[in-house]
């Protein structure tokens, strides 16, 4: 049972971001979607860097939704591609600065390479303390909560949470201008802070990003009980 029922300090917290837009990113600029995705990516590592500097200690992304294999094949291809490079190549960068890197979602239907450079990058990034940076990648909360459900021990919020092995988040960062959680982190996020903004996810800077966190200092936070007065 949660029990503080003191404002949470800004830091150390964990933070979701829904990362939306990079299509309409691209297409108003007549650009190809997957242009909208490369963007993205690179605002991805200025996002990264910044969480490092705030303190944030964990950092959960939302990369590829179980729904997106709906998407054009290209596409899919293309982000396939740009997730394995960051597992790959930037992976080398986060490790330098103690990120432990965890990936959520299934693994059987992902391209086999993309499939071995999760499995290096979590095994190489395993003992790093620093930022918890998890990247859900074929993801649906529905399906874990499901397959946790059906694994814990016994049925109790502990044990379910213990099996998701997600943490509670704090606050969610949602961009491009949609107003839902779309199956992200649901049980994770029952008393997580919102946070909608209009800004396209490639747009979306470091500054946007500090401001969202300065947003989150500001709320109070009673987790269903009352405040205490001052
Ligand atoms: C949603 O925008 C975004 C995605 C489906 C992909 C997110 C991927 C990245 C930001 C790049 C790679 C990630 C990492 C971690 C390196 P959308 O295409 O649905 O945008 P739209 O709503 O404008 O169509």
């Amino acid at each position: 049972m949660q029990t503080n029922l003191q404002p949470q300090p800004i830091s150390p917290f964990h933070v979701a971001i829904i990362m939306d837009g990079n299509g309409r990113w691209a297409e108003n600029q007549g650009l190809p979607r997957p242009v909208g995705h490369q963007a993205g990516a690179r605002a991805v590592r200025a996002v990264v860097r910044t969480a490092v500097e705030q303190g944030v200690t964990a950092l959960s992304l939302y990369a590829f939704s179980s729904y997106n294999w709906r998407r054009p094949e290209e596409e899919v291809a293309g982000l396939m591609a740009l997730l394995r490079h960051f597992l790959t190549i930037d992976v080398r960068d986060l490790r330098a600065h103690g990120i432990r890197i965890s990936v959520l979602g299934r693994r059987d239907r992902l391209p086999l390479a993309l499939a071995k450079a999760i499995a290096v990058a979590e095994r190489s990034t395993a003992r790093n303390t620093g930022l918890h940076l998890r990247i859900a990648i074929d993801y649906s909360s529905r399906d874990a909560i499901l397959a946790a459900a059906q694994q814990a021990p016994d049925l109790s919020p502990e044990a379910l949470a213990t099996r998701l092995g997600t943490g509670d988040v704090d606050l969610v960062i949602r961009t491009g201008g949609d107003r839902r959680l779309s199956d992200f982190l649901l049980w994770e996020c029952a008393y997580a802070e919102l946070f909608f903004t209009d800004v396209k996810w490639p747009d979306f800077t470091p500054a946007h990003f500090t401001a969202a966190l300065g947003d989150f200092a500001k709320r109070t936070r009673s987790f269903g009980g009352l405040m205490e007065s001052a």
